[in-house]
């Protein structure tokens, strides 16, 4: 029996059932000792926040924009690999979910369903993530496809031109699809559900690459042709370039550091999200709750500033809200979404999401998410800011620092 789903962390114990143990383990796991993977939600855990009482709480609203887009709640599903691995055409079923709950899905170049899939089977817009690899022509053939299918925003990925170590991808031995190993075999006996859904579907390899990239046939290059193809040469100017070809809203995906946050606002991008990968790149590096309000200070002024990472709650995205995020992406609360009960989990998850949000505002005495500020926070009078976290600072307009 399934029990009743109230939370996101119901989602993510039925997707554990549910989904065989290479795909769960690959979205259930940080690099190395998951230290930062570990930091993104306690530092939520952390930060409280003001109760208030007497104040008026009817006729509340979530809805803003992001990237200048009407968005029902602040909230977008963040780009994960390999999602229709968690359960058959699951990007097609996340986009789904996303589109009739008014928030923006981002399809990954890593994703099993391909641009033109998702396009195909979803009447809404959506946006697309870009890797910088090697094989330029391939890169500008993914901007210009992701264009062609009428994706409204493009998030470029700065932080895995080399890939951090998850010690459980190795011993699993994760690919996808799965090789045929005794214990990959052994495992997905034991979850018929996801053997039938795969069954059911022609979409079970990189969609975005095989048969697009010089020399990507069939799924056995593609382990390869991925650790040689994300170029560690990346820079700014690499950057502009791509915005050029482009042309529509960018958001860079990937910093951490308000040094970087000055050099990427000064390549003309819309927008760009603190983010530490889900902790899944530098082990050791902070959360991105606590790298956020020294970024919106050296920042906020000029662009949007979103963040991702140790979401897993309406609470912690007020919180988010609070200390300067325009927005916040999720990652790990809808794949669990997907995996444990496809579109419907999407649904229940940002269902969940939404109430949680919207009741904590009005116990925090507002009413509209684009009041919410700093205020909402509990600060212990004559202390100074919550552990971990630098008081919001905003800068006096001025020049820009150069880009470095
Ligand atoms: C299973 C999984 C796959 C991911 N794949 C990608 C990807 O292909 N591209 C990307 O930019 N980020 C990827 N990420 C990182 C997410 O976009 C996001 O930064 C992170 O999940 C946010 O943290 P959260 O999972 O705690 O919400 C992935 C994350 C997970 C969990």
């Amino acid at each position: 029996m399934t029990r009743t789903i109230t939370t996101v962390e119901d989602l993510r114990v039925l997707a554990e059932r549910r989904v065989p143990r290479m795909f769960y383990d690959y979205a259930d796991s940080g690099s190395w000792t998951e230290s930062t993977y570990r930091a993104n939600e306690a530092d939520f855990a952390a930060i409280k926040l003001r109760q208030r009482v007497a104040v008026d709480m009817s006729d509340r609203s979530l809805a803003t924009t992001m990237v200048g887009q009407p968005v029902s709640m602040p909230v977008a599903l963040a780009p994960c690999g390999i999602v229709g691995m968690q359960r058959a055409d699951g990007e097609i079923l996340a986009a789904r979910a996303a589109a009739k709950a008014g928030v923006p899905f981002t399809l990954s170049t890593m994703s099993i369903c391909s641009i033109e899939d998702v396009a195909e089977a979803v009447d809404q817009p959506f946006w697309f993530q870009l890797y910088f690899l090697r094989d330029r022509s391939f890169n500008d053939r993914l901007i210009d496809r992701a264009r062609a299918a009428g994706c409204t925003a493009l998030v470029l990925t700065l932080d895995l031109q080399i890939m951090g170590q998850r010690h459980k991808d190795v011993r699993n031995g994760l690919s996808a699809p799965p090789k045929p190993t005794f214990a990959t075999l052994a495992n997905l006996m034991t979850k018929p559900r996801w053997c039938l859904s795969m069954l059911g579907t022609k979409r079970r390899s990189l969609r975005n690459v095989v048969g697009h990239a010089e020399g990507v046939r069939d799924t056995r290059s593609i382990s390869s042709w991925t650790t040689e193809q994300f170029d560690p040469r990346l820079s700014w100017d690499d950057v502009r370039r791509i915005q050029d070809r482009w042309k529509g809203p960018l958001i860079l995906k990937g910093i951490l550091d308000p040094e970087d946050a000055a050099a990427a606002v000064n390549t003309g991008a819309e927008a760009l999200i603190v983010s530490n990968h889900g902790g899944r790149q530098l082990d050791g590096a902070i959360s991105s709750i606590a790298a956020l309000p020294e970024i919106v200070a050296e920042v906020g002024h000029r662009t949007e500033v979103f963040m991702d990472g140790g979401i897993r709650s309406g609470q912690d995205v007020i919180k988010a809200v609070a200390l300067g995020a325009k927005g916040v992406f999720i990652g790990r609360p809808y794949v669990y979404g997907v995996g444990a009960l496809g579109e419907r989990g999407v649904t229940h998850c940002l269902d969940i999401i939404r109430k949680e949000l919207d009741m904590t505002m009005a116990f925090c005495g507002r009413r509209d998410i684009r009041t919410v500020d700093g205020d909402i926070l509990h600060r212990p009078r004559g202390s100074s800011p919550q552990p971990g976290l630098v008081e919001r600072r905003p800068r006096p307009l001025g020049p820009a620092r150069q880009a470095g």
